[in-house]
């Protein structure tokens, strides 16, 4: 609670700007006692003393009663939510906290009770749980995909259930960030790191490949680097068996648009591995620049894009990037999946030379 004797709360101006001091008139007083009875999801106080974010550019245009019913509807759409809190046991594991939201499912940090080792459980939407069986389905085979993969830079997995509420599955647990917050957070990545993460990539693939398991939705969200520099590929949700094609998919595009090859936008259900070197391409492309290749979202223009005119093949170039890395990622991302490099080895070959 606030004390009236010292009615001043520090306000960031923006995300990034430092602390601001706000004199606080009773209008504001009211919001601000009601934001610091508020709990965070690890059930820690709200401080708005210390930090409240305002997200108006203008301080003049906070109407503290519209933040009071816009917080207000939030927390009640919050009690709604099938989300599990800070202490929830699903199978034998305590939930912890938040460690990321993907496109089908959040991913908590929990605890594994019998076992005693953090673990990362992932669970998938309500809304695809109920509404999307085929969904829920592909979940479930990411389970039966990675548990039988073993490689260092390939997430274990340890379980997964399709229970009454919750459809999950527990994997180990990665302590670091994924490369999609990493570059949001910091920007580019070192030249140097980033050929040591498309490396280790190689390798993960490799092995995959090598146990008939293509992935198809490589992005730098789906990719975590520890605190320790490991490099784990994650997500292998799109992931699809080779040569056991799945019925349900028939027509379905699956992945990423905006990192997908122009052949899995034709038929998902057909490509082979190099259309995962394809967005293994459009990755390094990121990681270098900080961009994706393709810099609309629309899903219209992107297939336009990628199929209609050369004048849209993206291509790193500029004089920061030496010849031999820029020949990498343009061979990558070619249209046609024949002009690529057709293995793992080869491309880690050339990766190998940059070094
Ligand atoms: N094993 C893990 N340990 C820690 N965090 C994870 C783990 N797996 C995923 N995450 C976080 O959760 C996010 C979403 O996970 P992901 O498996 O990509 O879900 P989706 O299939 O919904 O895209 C990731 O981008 C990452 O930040
Ligand atoms: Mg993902």
């Amino acid at each position: 609670m606030l004390d009236d004797n010292n009615l001043e709360v520090k306000v960031y101006k923006n995300e990034f700007i430092e602390f601001e001091q706000l004199k606080i008139d009773n209008e504001n007083k009211d919001l601000f006692e009601f934001i610091s009875s508020l709990k965070d999801v690890n059930n820690d106080f709200i401080n708005a003393k210390e930090s409240l974010l305002v997200n108006f550019n203008e301080r003049s245009k906070i109407n503290p009663y519209k933040v009071r019913s816009l917080i207000e509807s939030i927390i009640k759409e919050e009690e709604n939510n099938f989300w599990p809190k800070k202490g929830y046991v699903i199978g034998r594991c305590k939930i912890v906290n938040l460690s990321g939201k993907g496109s089908t499912s959040n991913v908590y940090r929990a605890i594994h009770e019998f076992l005693g080792i953090e673990v990362a459980v992932k669970i998938l939407s309500d809304d695809l749980k109920h509404n999307s069986p085929e969904i829920e389905a592909m979940f479930l085979q990411e389970a039966i995909n990675t548990a039988k993969l073993n490689h260092p830079n390939l997430v274990s997995i340890f379980d997964a259930d399709k229970g009454e509420k919750y459809t999950y599955m527990v994997m180990e647990f990665v302590n670091g960030i994924d490369l999609e917050h990493l570059i949001n957070n910091n920007g580019v990545l070192d030249v140097n790191e980033a050929i040591m993460i498309m490396i280790k990539l190689c390798d993960a693939l490799s092995y995959a490949l090598d146990n008939n398991i293509i992935h198809r939705d490589i992005k730098p969200g789906n990719i975590m680097i520890s605190k320790n520099k490991e490099v784990k590929l994650l997500d292998l949700g799109l992931s699809k068996i080779v040569n056991n094609k799945n019925e349900s998919e028939e027509g379905n595009i699956v992945g990423t648009p905006i990192y997908m090859s122009p052949e899995q936008f034709l038929d998902s259900s057909s490509v082979d591995h190099r259309a995962d070197l394809y967005s293994l391409g459009a990755t390094f492309f990121h990681l270098l620049t900080g961009m994706p290749p393709f810099k609309t979202k629309s899903y219209r223009e992107i297939i336009t894009q990628k199929f209609v005119s050369d004048e849209f093949s993206p291509k790193l170039e500029g004089s920061n990037y030496p010849d031999k890395m820029k020949d990498i990622v343009n061979k990558l991302l070619l249209r046609d999946k024949n002009d690529r490099y057709q293995s793992y080895e080869s491309l880690k070959y050339d990766l190998l030379l940059l070094t």
